[in-house]
C-alpha cells in the first residue's frame, strides 16, 4: 500500500550505498519512491540498483534523453516530479550538493528539482569530519535550516577515509523514520522560534565536585523533538544530560546556572515561545576555590548564594512572547503553579509530582496539571514525555489564541 511519494536525491559520497537501503526502509514505511541521482553519485552506485529496488526509471541527468520530444519533455520533467512527490530526501547529501542547495545553483536535476520542490526537504548530511566542520559547510547548513530545511545531523564513528568522527549517514531507518514523521506532522509551528531550556544545572564547588539535581532533560528534549517536527525553529539550552540531541534543533549546551542565563537572555528576543523546562539550581558557590578542597577533620559548612531567577527575569522583560514555566513540586501542586505563574508573570505552568514512581525526574513518562493564564487547568493522562510534549504544545497555541482574542 503506497500512502506518500517521496524523492530520493543521492549525492556523490561514498555512503551512497546505504541510500539502497534507505530506498528499501522508504518503500517499507508506505512510500513510492523516484531516485534521482547526481553525476558523482553514479561513481558510487549504479543507478540500476535504484531501478531494481524501487521499481522506477532512475533519474541522471538533465538533458539525458536523445530525440527533441524526449528532451522537451525531459528539460520540464523537475517540475512534473516537484509536482508530484510529497517530500524530498536527499541522502547522501554532500558537501557540494549543500553548498549549490544554499547559493541556488541549478546545474543538474537534483539541485534544479530542489529549486522547484515547494514540500519539506530532508537532508541527510555525510563527509568527511574536517569537510563537515568546515566554517563554509557549517554555514550553508545554518542557511538551510532557516530556509525550513530539516538536517539530521551525521553520526559519529569511524568513516571511509580512515578517521573518526562526525560525518556518517545516519542509520537508513532512522532517516526514513524522520521522512514520514514529516509527512505525519502537522505545521502549526511553522514561522515559530521556540526556545527551550531543559536538564538541570550543575553549580561547582571546587575544580571537581558539584551541587545538581536529578533532571535528566527528557522533558525539554520531547518539548525540542516536537517543536521542531511541527515546524518551529527549536533553541535548545541544555543542562548537562546524556540525550543525544533531537535532528534539528539548535543546540546550545551549558553548565551552570549564569551559563544558562546568558545564554537564554542573548536568544529572548530571537523567540516567540519560550518554555522553561530546565531545573536551574537555586543556589550556587559564589567564590569557587581554584583548587581541590582538602579533607580534614572539621565540619564543613557552605554558604551559597541565590542564582539568577531566569524565569521570573523573561517574565519581566517579556513582550509578546508566550511564556511557559515548569513547577517541580512535592506538595501543594496546582496552588504552587499559580504561585509561580503570578510572581514569575508566566502565560502556563506545567506542574507535576516530583516524588511520585515512575513519573517527573529521570523517568520516560510523566503526569501533569497545565495551568493557565486564564484560569484553566488541563490535567492530561498520564503519558510519555512525547506524549506530555505535544499536549503542551496544543495547549500553548490554544491558549495564545485566547490571550490575542481577549486583548
Ligand atoms: N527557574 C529559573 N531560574 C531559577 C530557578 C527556577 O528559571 N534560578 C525556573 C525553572 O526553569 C522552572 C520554574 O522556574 O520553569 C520553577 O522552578 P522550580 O524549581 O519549581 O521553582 P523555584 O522558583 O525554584 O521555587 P521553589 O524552590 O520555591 O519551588
Amino acid at each position: 500500500m503506497t500512502q506518500f511519494k517521496a524523492v530520493l536525491g543521492v549525492g556523490g559520497g561514498i555512503a551512497a550505498y546505504k541510500a539502497a537501503e534507505l530506498a528499501r526502509a522508504l518503500i517499507e514505511r508506505g512510500f513510492s519512491v523516484q531516485t534521482v541521482m547526481t553525476e558523482a553519485a553514479q561513481e558510487f552506485v549504479r543507478p540500476l540498483t535504484f531501478a531494481a529496488l524501487t521499481g522506477n526509471k532512475v533519474i541522471t541527468s538533465m538533458f539525458g534523453a536523445r530525440s527533441a520530444d524526449e528532451v522537451l519533455s525531459s528539460s520540464v520533467e523537475h517540475i512534473s516530479v516537484a509536482r508530484d512527490n510529497q517530500i524530498l530526501v536527499v541522502a547522501p547529501a554532500t558537501a557540494d550538493l549543500l553548498a549549490r542547495f544554499a547559493h541556488g545553483l541549478a546545474n543538474d536535476f537534483l539541485t534544479t528539482l530542489y529549486l522547484a520542490f515547494t514540500g519539506p526537504v530532508l537532508a541527510a548530511p555525510s563527509m568527511n569530519t574536517a569537510m563537515w566542520e568546515h566554517p563554509a559547510t557549517q554555514d550553508n547548513l545554518a542557511l538551510l535550516r532557516s530556509r525550513g530545511v530539516h538536517v539530521m545531523p551525521p553520526d559519529s564513528g569511524p568513516l571511509a577515509c580512515g578517521t573518526t568522527g562526525a560525518g556518517r549517514l545516519p542509520d537508513p531507518e532512522r532517516i526514513a523514520a524522520y521522512a514520514l514523521r514529516l509527512l505525519l506532522q502537522r505545521h502549526d509551528l511553522d514561522g515559530e522560534t521556540v526556545l527551550i531550556t531543559a536538564g538541570p544545572t550543575r553549580e561547582p564547588l571546587d575544580p571537581v565536585r558539584f551541587i545538581s539535581n536529578r533532571s535528566s532533560g527528557k522533558m525539554g528534549y520531547a518539548l525540542a523533538e516536537a517543536a521542531s517536527l511541527r515546524g518551529a525553529r527549536v533553541l535548545l539550552v541544555s543542562g548537562p544530560v546524556n540525550l543525544p540531541p533531537p535532528d534539528n534543533v539548535e543546540l546550545i549546551s551549558v553548565q551552570t546556572a549564569a551559563e544558562m542565563h546568558q545564554a537564554v537572555m542573548a536568544h529572548l528576543e530571537e523567540a516567540t515561545i519560550v518554555i522553561k523546562a530546565a531545573a536551574v539550581a537555586d543556589y550556587h558557590l559564589a567564590r569557587v576555590p581554584p583548587q581541590k578542597v582538602k579533607k580534614t577533620a572539621m565540619r564543613l559548612s557552605l554558604e551559597l548564594d541565590p542564582t539568577p531567577d531566569i524565569l521570573a527575569e523573561i517574565g519581566r522583560r517579556k513582550r509578546d512572547q508566550l511564556l511557559i514555566g515548569f513547577a517541580a513540586e512535592t506538595e501543594n501542586l496546582v496552588p504552587e503553579a499559580k504561585r509561580k505563574m503570578e510572581t514569575k508573570n508566566c502565560d502556563m505552568v506545567v506542574a507535576n509530582f516530583v516524588s511520585q514512581d515512575g513519573t517527573g525526574f529521570e523517568s520516560d513518562e510523566n503526569e501533569v496539571v497545565m495551568v493557565m493564564r486564564t484560569g484553566e487547568t488541563v490535567s492530561p493522562p498520564r503519558g510519555q514525555k512525547r506524549e506530555i510534549a505535544a499536549q503542551i504544545l496544543d495547549q500553548a497555541l490554544k491558549l495564545r489564541l485566547a490571550l490575542h482574542s481577549k486583548s
